[in-house]
Protein backbone atom coordinates (compact mmCIF):
# COMPACT_ATOMS: atom_id res chain seq x y z
CA UNK A 1 0.00 0.00 0.00
CA UNK A 2 2.79 2.31 0.98
CA UNK A 3 4.39 1.16 -1.60
CA UNK A 4 1.95 1.76 -4.59
CA UNK A 5 1.71 5.57 -2.86
CA UNK A 6 4.94 6.63 -3.35
CA UNK A 7 4.82 5.36 -7.17
CA UNK A 8 1.98 7.01 -7.37
CA UNK A 9 3.12 10.10 -5.95
CA UNK A 10 6.49 9.94 -8.08
CA UNK A 11 4.26 9.28 -11.11
CA UNK A 12 2.73 12.85 -10.73
CA UNK A 13 5.56 14.74 -10.04
CA UNK A 14 7.20 13.42 -13.27
CA UNK A 15 3.75 14.21 -15.46
CA UNK A 16 4.49 17.35 -16.19
CA UNK A 17 8.64 16.56 -17.36
CA UNK A 18 7.74 13.72 -19.35
CA UNK A 19 4.94 15.93 -20.76
CA UNK A 20 7.26 19.32 -21.22
CA UNK A 21 9.29 16.67 -24.26
CA UNK A 22 6.88 17.22 -26.96
CA UNK A 23 7.92 14.01 -28.55
CA UNK A 24 5.95 12.23 -26.05
CA UNK A 25 2.75 13.59 -26.15
CA UNK A 26 2.92 13.05 -30.09
CA UNK A 27 -0.14 12.95 -31.22
CA UNK A 28 -1.73 13.93 -28.38
CA UNK A 29 -1.99 13.13 -24.71
CA UNK A 30 -5.49 12.21 -24.98
CA UNK A 31 -5.87 9.32 -27.19
CA UNK A 32 -3.99 5.82 -27.12
CA UNK A 33 -2.12 6.35 -30.04
CA UNK A 34 1.01 7.77 -29.35
CA UNK A 35 3.33 6.23 -26.66
CA UNK A 36 1.95 5.60 -23.27
CA UNK A 37 2.64 8.18 -20.42
CA UNK A 38 1.72 5.83 -17.61
CA UNK A 39 3.10 3.15 -18.78
CA UNK A 40 6.38 5.21 -19.32
CA UNK A 41 5.85 6.90 -15.78
CA UNK A 42 5.26 3.05 -14.55
CA UNK A 43 9.20 2.01 -15.56
CA UNK A 44 10.28 5.43 -14.13
CA UNK A 45 9.05 4.64 -10.62
CA UNK A 46 10.76 1.53 -11.03
CA UNK A 47 14.10 2.75 -12.25
CA UNK A 48 14.43 5.24 -9.10
CA UNK A 49 13.71 2.23 -6.72
CA UNK A 50 16.22 0.01 -8.09
CA UNK A 51 19.57 0.67 -8.90
CA UNK A 52 20.36 3.53 -11.39
CA UNK A 53 21.64 2.45 -14.61
CA UNK A 54 22.33 6.07 -16.34
CA UNK A 55 25.15 7.01 -14.47
CA UNK A 56 24.56 10.58 -15.81
CA UNK A 57 28.66 11.10 -16.90
CA UNK A 58 27.69 7.73 -19.21
CA UNK A 59 25.09 10.07 -21.19
CA UNK A 60 26.29 11.78 -24.32
CA UNK A 61 24.29 14.53 -26.23
CA UNK A 62 25.23 12.55 -29.13
CA UNK A 63 23.80 14.88 -31.62
CA UNK A 64 24.21 18.04 -31.34
CA UNK A 65 21.52 21.06 -30.36
CA UNK A 66 19.25 22.56 -32.42
CA UNK A 67 15.97 24.70 -32.64
CA UNK A 68 13.06 25.98 -34.88
CA UNK A 69 9.84 27.01 -35.54
CA UNK A 70 10.47 30.42 -33.92
CA UNK A 71 7.74 31.96 -32.89
CA UNK A 72 7.65 35.76 -31.27
CA UNK A 73 7.59 34.26 -27.38
CA UNK A 74 9.24 30.70 -28.16
CA UNK A 75 10.98 28.75 -29.91
CA UNK A 76 11.79 24.73 -30.00
CA UNK A 77 14.41 23.34 -29.16
CA UNK A 78 16.02 20.48 -29.29
CA UNK A 79 18.66 17.33 -28.21
CA UNK A 80 19.37 14.14 -27.71
CA UNK A 81 20.36 12.64 -24.40
CA UNK A 82 21.83 8.89 -24.52
CA UNK A 83 23.77 6.02 -23.35
CA UNK A 84 24.57 5.20 -27.01
CA UNK A 85 25.23 6.19 -30.40
CA UNK A 86 23.10 4.10 -32.39
CA UNK A 87 19.16 5.14 -32.39
CA UNK A 88 16.24 2.52 -30.41
CA UNK A 89 16.14 -0.63 -32.17
CA UNK A 90 12.37 -1.25 -31.61
CA UNK A 91 10.53 -0.91 -35.29
CA UNK A 92 6.90 -0.11 -34.37
CA UNK A 93 6.14 1.59 -30.65
CA UNK A 94 7.35 0.88 -27.75
CA UNK A 95 9.62 -2.67 -26.95
CA UNK A 96 11.10 -3.12 -23.41
CA UNK A 97 12.80 -5.91 -24.94
CA UNK A 98 15.78 -4.37 -26.95
CA UNK A 99 18.63 -5.14 -25.14
CA UNK A 100 21.19 -1.68 -24.46
CA UNK A 101 24.36 -2.46 -23.53
CA UNK A 102 25.31 -0.66 -20.00
CA UNK A 103 28.72 0.32 -19.88
CA UNK A 104 28.72 0.31 -15.67
CA UNK A 105 27.87 -3.06 -15.09
CA UNK A 106 29.39 -4.30 -18.76
CA UNK A 107 25.70 -5.88 -19.45
CA UNK A 108 22.91 -5.67 -21.32
CA UNK A 109 19.57 -3.85 -19.61
CA UNK A 110 16.46 -3.06 -21.02
CA UNK A 111 16.91 0.25 -22.75
CA UNK A 112 13.23 1.59 -22.08
CA UNK A 113 13.84 1.30 -18.01
CA UNK A 114 16.48 3.82 -18.55
CA UNK A 115 14.82 7.04 -18.78
CA UNK A 116 17.11 10.22 -18.70
CA UNK A 117 16.59 13.73 -17.45
CA UNK A 118 17.42 16.61 -18.77
CA UNK A 119 17.61 20.27 -17.50
CA UNK A 120 17.39 23.48 -20.17
CA UNK A 121 18.74 26.88 -19.94
CA UNK A 122 17.63 29.82 -21.80
CA UNK A 123 20.16 32.75 -21.72
CA UNK A 124 20.06 36.31 -22.89
CA UNK A 125 23.83 36.53 -23.60
CA UNK A 126 26.65 34.28 -25.19
CA UNK A 127 28.57 34.51 -22.14
CA UNK A 128 26.04 32.05 -20.29
CA UNK A 129 25.25 34.58 -17.26
CA UNK A 130 21.74 36.00 -17.90
CA UNK A 131 18.94 33.07 -17.15
CA UNK A 132 16.17 33.78 -19.09
CA UNK A 133 13.83 30.68 -18.88
CA UNK A 134 14.82 27.04 -17.73
CA UNK A 135 13.07 23.85 -17.77
CA UNK A 136 13.18 20.09 -17.37
CA UNK A 137 12.50 17.00 -19.44
CA UNK A 138 12.65 13.40 -19.59
CA UNK A 139 13.76 11.07 -22.70
CA UNK A 140 13.42 7.53 -23.08
CA UNK A 141 14.50 4.87 -25.79
CA UNK A 142 10.39 4.97 -26.60
CA UNK A 143 11.40 8.61 -28.43
CA UNK A 144 14.93 7.29 -29.08
CA UNK A 145 16.17 9.51 -26.49
CA UNK A 146 15.87 12.50 -27.94
CA UNK A 147 14.21 15.91 -26.11
CA UNK A 148 12.24 18.07 -27.81
CA UNK A 149 10.86 21.42 -25.66
CA UNK A 150 9.21 24.43 -26.08
CA UNK A 151 10.82 27.59 -24.33
CA UNK A 152 8.29 30.50 -24.07
CA UNK A 153 8.83 33.93 -22.52
CA UNK A 154 10.93 34.91 -25.09
CA UNK A 155 10.59 38.11 -26.15
CA UNK A 156 10.20 39.03 -30.10
CA UNK A 157 12.83 38.82 -32.46
CA UNK A 158 15.52 38.62 -29.91
CA UNK A 159 18.76 36.27 -30.05
CA UNK A 160 19.21 33.89 -27.66
CA UNK A 161 21.50 30.79 -26.08
CA UNK A 162 20.35 27.72 -24.77
CA UNK A 163 21.78 24.30 -23.32
CA UNK A 164 21.12 21.10 -22.12
CA UNK A 165 22.22 19.29 -18.79
CA UNK A 166 22.04 16.02 -17.25
CA UNK A 167 19.42 16.63 -14.34
CA UNK A 168 22.15 16.94 -11.29
CA UNK A 169 25.43 16.90 -13.41
CA UNK A 170 27.88 19.05 -15.25
CA UNK A 171 27.36 16.85 -18.26
CA UNK A 172 26.46 19.42 -20.59
CA UNK A 173 25.59 19.78 -24.00
CA UNK A 174 27.01 22.12 -26.79
CA UNK A 175 25.50 25.54 -26.31
CA UNK A 176 23.25 26.39 -29.11
CA UNK A 177 22.13 29.70 -30.72
CA UNK A 178 18.62 30.55 -31.92
CA UNK A 179 16.14 33.43 -32.58
CA UNK A 180 12.67 34.34 -31.69
CA UNK A 181 10.52 35.67 -34.98
CA UNK A 182 9.32 39.49 -34.62
CA UNK A 183 5.82 40.17 -33.64
CA UNK A 184 3.31 40.40 -36.33
CA UNK A 185 3.19 44.09 -36.54
CA UNK A 186 6.68 44.78 -36.00
CA UNK A 187 8.30 47.10 -39.13
CA UNK A 188 11.65 45.84 -40.52
CA UNK A 189 12.60 46.09 -43.64
CA UNK A 190 15.32 43.41 -44.09
CA UNK A 191 15.00 39.78 -43.13
CA UNK A 192 18.24 36.99 -44.10
CA UNK A 193 16.92 33.41 -45.00
CA UNK A 194 18.74 30.61 -46.45
CA UNK A 195 16.67 27.83 -48.37
CA UNK A 196 18.30 24.62 -48.89
CA UNK A 197 16.20 21.40 -50.13
CA UNK A 198 17.14 17.94 -51.40
CA UNK A 199 19.98 17.45 -49.44
CA UNK A 200 21.46 13.80 -50.26
CA UNK A 201 24.29 12.85 -48.01
CA UNK A 202 25.93 9.98 -49.68
CA UNK A 203 26.05 12.11 -53.11
CA UNK A 204 27.95 14.74 -51.61
CA UNK A 205 29.25 16.70 -49.12
CA UNK A 206 27.56 19.45 -46.95
CA UNK A 207 29.32 22.78 -47.19
CA UNK A 208 26.12 24.56 -48.63
CA UNK A 209 25.19 24.10 -44.64
CA UNK A 210 28.72 24.91 -43.59
CA UNK A 211 29.12 28.30 -45.00
CA UNK A 212 26.18 29.62 -44.35
CA UNK A 213 26.57 29.23 -41.08
CA UNK A 214 30.15 30.14 -40.97
CA UNK A 215 29.23 33.54 -42.43
CA UNK A 216 26.50 34.23 -40.30
CA UNK A 217 24.60 36.54 -41.92
CA UNK A 218 20.98 35.31 -41.93
CA UNK A 219 18.57 34.83 -39.07
CA UNK A 220 16.54 31.75 -40.06
CA UNK A 221 17.09 28.79 -42.17
CA UNK A 222 14.37 27.06 -44.20
CA UNK A 223 14.39 23.35 -45.33
CA UNK A 224 12.13 22.97 -48.28
CA UNK A 225 12.29 19.07 -48.13
CA UNK A 226 14.13 16.16 -49.20
CA UNK A 227 16.23 16.44 -45.52
CA UNK A 228 17.29 12.70 -46.08
CA UNK A 229 16.95 10.02 -48.74
CA UNK A 230 15.17 6.68 -48.07
CA UNK A 231 17.24 5.18 -50.51
CA UNK A 232 20.07 1.78 -50.67
CA UNK A 233 23.42 3.32 -51.05
CA UNK A 234 26.91 1.82 -50.15
CA UNK A 235 28.32 5.06 -52.43
CA UNK A 236 31.39 6.17 -51.53
CA UNK A 237 32.80 8.34 -50.03
CA UNK A 238 29.68 8.89 -47.75
CA UNK A 239 27.83 5.76 -47.00
CA UNK A 240 24.92 6.12 -44.58
CA UNK A 241 23.42 3.66 -42.26
CA UNK A 242 21.25 1.77 -42.42
CA UNK A 243 22.87 0.46 -45.48
CA UNK A 244 19.37 -0.71 -47.02
CA UNK A 245 16.53 0.78 -48.13
CA UNK A 246 14.74 2.38 -45.57
CA UNK A 247 11.73 0.84 -43.88
CA UNK A 248 11.23 0.04 -40.02
CA UNK A 249 11.10 2.76 -37.50
CA UNK A 250 14.98 2.00 -36.71
CA UNK A 251 15.91 2.39 -40.10
CA UNK A 252 14.48 6.11 -40.25
CA UNK A 253 15.71 6.64 -37.10
CA UNK A 254 19.29 6.06 -37.81
CA UNK A 255 18.68 7.11 -41.18
CA UNK A 256 17.93 10.98 -39.65
CA UNK A 257 20.79 9.74 -37.06
CA UNK A 258 23.64 9.63 -39.40
CA UNK A 259 22.38 12.74 -41.29
CA UNK A 260 23.50 14.45 -38.07
CA UNK A 261 26.72 13.31 -38.07
CA UNK A 262 27.91 15.86 -40.25
CA UNK A 263 29.63 18.63 -38.88
CA UNK A 264 28.49 21.13 -41.57
CA UNK A 265 24.49 20.41 -40.99
CA UNK A 266 25.33 20.04 -36.96
CA UNK A 267 26.93 23.67 -37.01
CA UNK A 268 23.84 25.45 -39.06
CA UNK A 269 21.36 23.55 -36.68
CA UNK A 270 23.24 24.62 -33.75
CA UNK A 271 23.21 28.59 -35.10
CA UNK A 272 19.99 29.27 -36.24
CA UNK A 273 16.61 28.02 -35.45
CA UNK A 274 15.18 26.03 -38.76
CA UNK A 275 11.79 26.48 -40.26
CA UNK A 276 11.32 22.98 -42.53
CA UNK A 277 8.81 20.96 -44.36
CA UNK A 278 8.93 17.66 -46.01
CA UNK A 279 8.94 16.17 -49.48
CA UNK A 280 8.85 12.71 -50.61
CA UNK A 281 12.15 11.44 -49.85
CA UNK A 282 11.57 12.20 -45.95
CA UNK A 283 8.95 8.96 -46.51
CA UNK A 284 9.90 7.53 -49.76
CA UNK A 285 10.34 8.54 -54.00
CA UNK A 286 7.47 10.09 -55.74
CA UNK A 287 5.17 9.79 -52.85
CA UNK A 288 1.38 10.46 -52.23
CA UNK A 289 -1.61 10.04 -50.01
CA UNK A 290 -0.96 6.11 -50.51
CA UNK A 291 1.78 4.99 -51.74
CA UNK A 292 5.24 5.77 -53.79
CA UNK A 293 7.12 4.61 -56.58
CA UNK A 294 9.34 2.30 -54.68
CA UNK A 295 6.28 0.83 -52.61
CA UNK A 296 3.13 -1.10 -53.60
CA UNK A 297 0.32 -1.87 -51.14
CA UNK A 298 0.50 -5.51 -52.28
CA UNK A 299 1.15 -9.59 -50.86
CA UNK A 300 4.30 -8.84 -52.98
CA UNK A 301 5.56 -6.03 -51.11
CA UNK A 302 4.61 -7.59 -47.56
CA UNK A 303 6.99 -10.48 -49.00
CA UNK A 304 10.11 -8.81 -50.59
CA UNK A 305 9.32 -4.99 -50.46
CA UNK A 306 10.16 -3.86 -47.26
CA UNK A 307 7.73 -6.51 -45.44
CA UNK A 308 5.61 -3.30 -44.31
CA UNK A 309 2.53 -1.78 -45.41
CA UNK A 310 2.20 1.54 -47.13
CA UNK A 311 0.57 3.16 -44.16
CA UNK A 312 2.85 1.44 -41.49
CA UNK A 313 5.84 2.49 -43.48
CA UNK A 314 4.50 5.86 -43.77
CA UNK A 315 4.00 6.24 -40.00
CA UNK A 316 7.38 4.83 -38.90
CA UNK A 317 8.85 8.13 -41.40
CA UNK A 318 6.17 10.61 -39.22
CA UNK A 319 7.63 9.89 -36.61
CA UNK A 320 11.12 9.37 -37.03
CA UNK A 321 10.60 12.97 -38.43
CA UNK A 322 8.81 14.20 -35.51
CA UNK A 323 11.53 12.97 -32.77
CA UNK A 324 14.38 14.22 -34.96
CA UNK A 325 13.56 17.27 -36.20
CA UNK A 326 13.13 20.67 -34.46
CA UNK A 327 9.56 21.26 -35.13
CA UNK A 328 6.20 22.09 -33.54
CA UNK A 329 3.31 20.05 -34.27
CA UNK A 330 0.77 22.47 -34.78
CA UNK A 331 -2.43 20.32 -34.96
CA UNK A 332 -1.33 17.31 -31.53
CA UNK A 333 -4.42 15.48 -32.92
CA UNK A 334 -3.29 15.54 -36.84
CA UNK A 335 0.36 14.12 -37.06
CA UNK A 336 -0.16 13.98 -40.52
CA UNK A 337 0.11 17.72 -40.42
CA UNK A 338 3.14 20.15 -41.18
CA UNK A 339 1.34 22.73 -43.21
CA UNK A 340 1.73 25.63 -40.85
CA UNK A 341 2.98 29.30 -41.24
CA UNK A 342 4.75 31.90 -39.91
CA UNK A 343 4.62 35.65 -39.41
CA UNK A 344 7.66 37.54 -40.21
CA UNK A 345 6.76 40.89 -38.91
CA UNK A 346 5.15 42.84 -41.24
CA UNK A 347 7.33 42.19 -44.24
CA UNK A 348 6.16 38.87 -44.88
CA UNK A 349 4.24 35.68 -43.98
CA UNK A 350 5.65 32.05 -44.61
CA UNK A 351 3.40 29.84 -45.63
CA UNK A 352 4.85 26.26 -45.69
CA UNK A 353 2.82 24.05 -47.73
CA UNK A 354 2.56 19.65 -47.67
CA UNK A 355 2.09 18.87 -51.52
CA UNK A 356 3.15 15.51 -50.94
CA UNK A 357 2.36 13.16 -47.86
CA UNK A 358 -0.81 14.74 -46.51
CA UNK A 359 -3.81 14.21 -49.36
CA UNK A 360 -2.15 14.22 -52.28
CA UNK A 361 -3.84 12.30 -55.43
CA UNK A 362 -1.61 9.72 -57.22
CA UNK A 363 1.44 11.06 -58.98
CA UNK A 364 3.72 9.31 -61.63
CA UNK A 365 5.14 6.12 -60.40
CA UNK A 366 7.73 5.45 -63.24
CA UNK A 367 5.43 2.94 -64.69
CA UNK A 368 2.23 4.80 -64.72
CA UNK A 369 2.37 7.46 -66.69
CA UNK A 370 -0.07 6.31 -69.34
CA UNK A 371 -2.65 6.59 -66.59
CA UNK A 372 -1.25 10.07 -65.48
CA UNK A 373 -1.56 11.19 -69.24
CA UNK A 374 -4.86 10.02 -69.09
CA UNK A 375 -6.30 12.02 -65.59
CA UNK A 376 -3.69 14.89 -66.38
CA UNK A 377 -7.31 17.64 -66.86
CA UNK A 378 -8.91 15.53 -64.53
CA UNK A 379 -10.33 18.91 -61.81
CA UNK A 380 -11.08 16.03 -59.14
CA UNK A 381 -7.21 15.49 -58.64
CA UNK A 382 -5.41 17.28 -55.61
CA UNK A 383 -2.07 18.46 -54.22
CA UNK A 384 -3.01 20.10 -51.00
CA UNK A 385 -6.41 18.17 -50.16
CA UNK A 386 -9.18 20.40 -49.49
CA UNK A 387 -8.40 21.05 -45.60
CA UNK A 388 -5.22 22.18 -46.76
CA UNK A 389 -6.33 24.11 -49.36
CA UNK A 390 -8.91 25.87 -48.03
CA UNK A 391 -6.17 26.86 -44.80
CA UNK A 392 -4.32 28.10 -47.54
CA UNK A 393 -7.06 30.11 -49.29
CA UNK A 394 -7.42 32.08 -46.12
CA UNK A 395 -3.98 32.46 -44.74
CA UNK A 396 -3.34 33.84 -48.68
CA UNK A 397 -6.65 36.25 -48.01
CA UNK A 398 -6.35 36.94 -44.30
CA UNK A 399 -2.41 38.08 -45.17
CA UNK A 400 -1.52 41.92 -43.98
CA UNK A 401 2.09 41.86 -44.48
CA UNK A 402 3.92 43.14 -47.63
CA UNK A 403 5.09 39.79 -49.24
CA UNK A 404 3.41 36.21 -48.67
CA UNK A 405 6.36 33.94 -49.39
CA UNK A 406 5.04 30.00 -49.98
CA UNK A 407 7.54 26.96 -49.20
CA UNK A 408 6.99 24.41 -51.71
CA UNK A 409 8.49 21.35 -52.13
CA UNK A 410 7.74 20.98 -55.68
CA UNK A 411 8.44 22.85 -58.63
CA UNK A 412 6.23 25.76 -59.35
CA UNK A 413 7.14 26.99 -62.32
CA UNK A 414 7.47 25.30 -65.74
CA UNK A 415 10.81 24.78 -66.78
CA UNK A 416 12.88 22.60 -69.51
CA UNK A 417 14.73 20.35 -68.34
CA UNK A 418 16.90 17.71 -69.69
CA UNK A 419 15.27 13.37 -69.49
CA UNK A 420 17.48 10.90 -67.72
CA UNK A 421 16.53 8.67 -70.69
CA UNK A 422 18.29 11.25 -73.58
CA UNK A 423 18.87 14.44 -74.94
CA UNK A 424 15.19 15.81 -75.45
CA UNK A 425 14.09 18.69 -72.45
CA UNK A 426 10.53 17.91 -70.98
CA UNK A 427 8.55 21.25 -70.52
CA UNK A 428 6.16 19.33 -68.19
CA UNK A 429 7.34 17.85 -64.45
CA UNK A 430 4.85 15.13 -63.65
CA UNK A 431 5.72 14.67 -60.19
CA UNK A 432 5.49 18.83 -59.10
CA UNK A 433 2.52 21.21 -59.53
CA UNK A 434 2.84 20.99 -63.75
CA UNK A 435 1.01 17.44 -62.71
CA UNK A 436 1.27 15.86 -66.59
CA UNK A 437 3.50 13.59 -68.22
CA UNK A 438 5.86 14.44 -70.84
CA UNK A 439 4.22 15.96 -74.01
CA UNK A 440 5.07 14.99 -76.77
CA UNK A 441 4.67 18.04 -78.62
CA UNK A 442 6.03 21.43 -77.48
CA UNK A 443 3.26 23.68 -76.16
CA UNK A 444 2.14 27.02 -77.95
CA UNK A 445 3.86 29.98 -75.93
C1 LIG B 1 30.48 9.55 -25.18
O1 LIG B 1 31.40 10.57 -25.42
C2 LIG B 1 32.72 10.23 -25.04
C3 LIG B 1 33.58 11.45 -25.22
O2 LIG B 1 33.39 12.03 -26.47
C4 LIG B 1 33.19 9.07 -25.88
O3 LIG B 1 34.48 8.69 -25.48
C5 LIG B 1 32.24 7.90 -25.65
O4 LIG B 1 32.58 6.84 -26.49
C6 LIG B 1 30.82 8.32 -25.96
N1 LIG B 1 29.93 7.23 -25.61
C7 LIG B 1 29.02 6.77 -26.43
C8 LIG B 1 28.17 5.66 -25.88
O5 LIG B 1 28.82 7.22 -27.56
C1 LIG C 1 13.85 -4.00 -36.69
O1 LIG C 1 14.13 -4.09 -38.08
C2 LIG C 1 15.44 -4.50 -38.39
C3 LIG C 1 15.59 -4.46 -39.89
O2 LIG C 1 15.64 -3.15 -40.32
C4 LIG C 1 15.70 -5.89 -37.84
O3 LIG C 1 17.03 -6.25 -38.10
C5 LIG C 1 15.45 -5.87 -36.35
O4 LIG C 1 15.56 -7.17 -35.83
C6 LIG C 1 14.06 -5.35 -36.01
N1 LIG C 1 13.95 -5.19 -34.58
C7 LIG C 1 12.89 -5.64 -33.89
C8 LIG C 1 12.93 -5.39 -32.42
O5 LIG C 1 11.95 -6.18 -34.42
C1 LIG D 1 32.05 37.34 -22.17
O1 LIG D 1 33.22 36.76 -21.66
C2 LIG D 1 34.41 37.18 -22.29
C3 LIG D 1 35.58 36.35 -21.77
O2 LIG D 1 35.38 35.96 -20.47
C4 LIG D 1 34.58 38.67 -22.03
O3 LIG D 1 35.76 39.13 -22.68
C5 LIG D 1 33.38 39.43 -22.58
O4 LIG D 1 33.47 40.80 -22.27
C6 LIG D 1 32.12 38.86 -22.01
N1 LIG D 1 30.99 39.46 -22.70
C7 LIG D 1 29.95 39.96 -22.07
C8 LIG D 1 28.86 40.52 -22.94
O5 LIG D 1 29.84 39.94 -20.87
C1 LIG E 1 3.99 -1.90 -58.38
O1 LIG E 1 3.02 -2.40 -59.26
C2 LIG E 1 3.23 -2.06 -60.63
C3 LIG E 1 2.03 -2.51 -61.45
O2 LIG E 1 1.78 -3.84 -61.22
C4 LIG E 1 4.54 -2.66 -61.10
O3 LIG E 1 4.79 -2.30 -62.45
C5 LIG E 1 5.66 -2.12 -60.23
O4 LIG E 1 6.89 -2.69 -60.57
C6 LIG E 1 5.37 -2.40 -58.76
N1 LIG E 1 6.38 -1.74 -57.95
C7 LIG E 1 7.06 -2.38 -57.02
C8 LIG E 1 8.06 -1.57 -56.23
O5 LIG E 1 6.90 -3.54 -56.76
C1 LIG F 1 -9.22 34.24 -41.94
O1 LIG F 1 -10.30 35.07 -41.66
C2 LIG F 1 -11.53 34.40 -41.55
C3 LIG F 1 -12.63 35.44 -41.38
O2 LIG F 1 -12.57 36.33 -42.44
C4 LIG F 1 -11.49 33.43 -40.38
O3 LIG F 1 -12.70 32.72 -40.29
C5 LIG F 1 -10.36 32.46 -40.60
O4 LIG F 1 -10.20 31.65 -39.46
C6 LIG F 1 -9.06 33.18 -40.87
N1 LIG F 1 -8.12 32.18 -41.30
C7 LIG F 1 -6.88 32.12 -40.89
C8 LIG F 1 -6.06 31.01 -41.45
O5 LIG F 1 -6.42 32.90 -40.11
C1 LIG G 1 11.36 24.38 -73.83
O1 LIG G 1 12.14 23.95 -74.91
C2 LIG G 1 11.47 24.05 -76.16
C3 LIG G 1 12.34 23.38 -77.22
O2 LIG G 1 13.67 23.77 -77.10
C4 LIG G 1 11.16 25.51 -76.46
O3 LIG G 1 10.45 25.62 -77.67
C5 LIG G 1 10.31 26.06 -75.33
O4 LIG G 1 10.09 27.44 -75.52
C6 LIG G 1 10.98 25.85 -73.98
N1 LIG G 1 10.05 26.22 -72.93
C7 LIG G 1 10.41 26.89 -71.86
C8 LIG G 1 9.33 27.17 -70.85
O5 LIG G 1 11.54 27.28 -71.68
Amino acid sequence: MLRSLTLLALAASATAEYSSNLNYRSPSLSHKLGISLPKVLKRHAKRQAGPSYADASAVNFTHGVASGDPYPESVILWTRASLMYDSDRSNVTVSGTVPLYNHDTEEYVRASANPICVDYNVYADQNLTSVVTTGRAYTSSDIDYTVKVEAGGLQPFTQYYYQFCVCGSDNRSPVGRTKTTPRPEDDLSSIGVAVFSCSNFPNGFFNAYGNSARKDNIDYVIHLGDYIYEYATSTTPRPVEPQNEIFTLYDYRRRLSTYRTDLDLLLSHQKYAWITTWDDHEISNNGYRDGSSGLNNTEQSFEDDGRVSVDQRKMNAVRAYFEWMPIRQVDMDNNLRIWRSFSIGSLFDLIMLDTRNYDRSITTLNWNNDYITEIENDAGRTLMGSQQENWFYNQLKNSTAAWRIIGSQIIFSRINVTTWFGTETNPYNSDAWDGKYRYAQWPET
